[in-house]
């Protein structure tokens, strides 16, 4: 059941219609569903039932802690990518031993406070990065448990920036190259052979590319078995995609089940690290028209959220589906639905046939809560949007408005400066 629904031609969220919320915190805001949060959640964890796994959102996607905790409440981990993550994971109620911690540069500082903390594995990019989590891990008399990120040279056929899983991407090591670390961790005192780690992308639509590095994977197990390396964890990374506009991803059923049959023989266990799976559908902007302009050569609907609020259509040229929050279907015009910032890049959709909108109305930017507030930023010295969390008849706001005085906080002038 999708719970962002028309009900008597007005858009609701579960039980309460958007316009409540929007005349209440104002806009932009972004909106979540908690019953589609969790139906997500369970429909993902739910299809690898019967093989041991954990399912490690991916918070890079949203971060709110909110998100997390729901998500913890259901039994699931995280996939940090920051120290920042690492905070917010353990402040909103993650176990520490359900927290994977990737990416391609971690920071010895931030290596170190995740060995503190105890987190389940450190998926490693590098040898220098190796080195200074060894020596973290002996300065603190410690085992850090890890694995290595393989890239397996797969193409995901998704967008080239959300592509990791190609030789020419900074992500991982070489496949081919692997033993070799391997070998290079099981010397040192400070290191715990846990895994393999492996994501080839994010937004894919198909389930071969993720079967095609399965199978390279399978035959680096096989190597490192052969050399006596022992491996646990097989964390396979996110990477499913969602339906924006015309796509057709698999179900996350259909995902498992080729899952499972690449690894049946196999005694691992299986970590998994949705985002965009979870929360993408999960979410949407809610914006209101400024103003409507006419010139020589289009129609523009002005409204008050902009790229710095949801950056995908100008980054990625992403497809957001819009509608007003009140009588779909009437008449519609051909338009550009563009923010206020200084760029051409503002916009969010672009010669769209959409309903003929007036000033001071509302409208919803479909399937924006993933990578959506996370992206955001304060461009133009724009406080970022409030978060709610609907549930049921409920709403909560989950992360209030940013004031102009959160957008200076810290910046200060030199007495040289004032004294002039
Ligand atoms: C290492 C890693 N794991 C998981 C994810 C989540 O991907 P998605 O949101 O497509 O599931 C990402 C996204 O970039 C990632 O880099």
């Amino acid at each position: 059941m999708n719970h962002f629904v028309f009900k008597e031609k007005e858009l609701y969220c579960e039980d309460v219609p958007l316009r409540t919320i929007a005349e209440a915190v104002g806009t932009p805001c972004y909106i979540y569903s908690a019953a589609t949060l969790l139906r997500h959640f369970k429909a993902f964890d739910g299809a690898f039932s019967g093989i041991r796994h954990l399912t490690c959102f991916s918070m890079k996607s949203n971060s709110n802690l909110a998100v997390i905790r729901l998500f913890a409440s259901e039994g699931g981990g995280v996939d940090i990518v920051s120290g920042g993550e690492l905070y917010r994971a353990l402040k909103a109620g993650v176990c520490p031993d359900k927290i994977v911690y990737s990416g391609v540069g971690k920071t010895a500082d931030d290596l170190a406070s995740a060995l503190e903390a105890g987190i389940l594995m450190f998926n490693l990019e590098s040898y220098q990065e190796m080195s200074t989590l060894n020596e973290a891990a002996l300065r603190k008399g410690r085992k850090a448990p890890v694995a290595f990120r393989v890239n397996p040279d797969v193409d995901p056929k998704t967008h080239p920036y959300i592509s990791t899983g190609l030789k020419k991407n900074k992500f991982g090591i070489g496949i081919t190259e692997a033993v070799s670390y391997y070998k290079a961790a099981s010397e040192l005192g400070g290191l715990h052979i846990a895994g393999v780690s492996c994501h080839i992308g994010s937004q894919l639509t198909m389930v071969s590319p993720f079967v095609d590095a399965l199978k390279k994977v399978k035959d680096l197990l096989g190597a490192l078995e052969d050399e006596g390396i022992k491996i646990q964890i097989l964390d396979i990374g996110g990477g499913l995609g969602i339906t924006y506009n015309l796509e057709e991803p698999p179900h996350p059923g259909e995902y498992a089940d080729a899952v499972k049959r690449e690894l049946s023989s196999m005694n691992l266990t299986l970590v998994l690290e949705p985002g965009r799976v979870l929360v993408g559908n999960a979410g949407v902007l809610v914006t209101k028209v400024l103003y409507t302009k006419k010139t020589a050569s289009k129609d523009f609907f002005i409204v008050d959220a902009a790229m710095n609020d949801l950056v995908r259509p100008s980054l990625y040229d992403s497809y957001h589906a819009i509608v007003p929050l009140r009588d779909p279907g009437r008449d519609k015009i051909k338009a550009d639905i563009v923010g206020p910032i200084c760029e051409s890049g503002d916009f969010f959709a672009r010669d769209r046939e959409i309903e003929n909108m007036r000033p001071g109305e509302y409208a919803a930017i479909m399937s924006a809560g993933a990578y959506g507030f996370s992206m955001s930023s304060n461009y133009n010295s724009r406080p970022r949007p409030a978060e709610v969390l609907v549930k049921g008849n409920e709403y909560h706001v989950i992360r209030a408005r940013e004031t102009f005085e959160d957008l200076v906080r810290g910046e200060t002038i030199p007495r040289f400066l004032l004294e002039r």
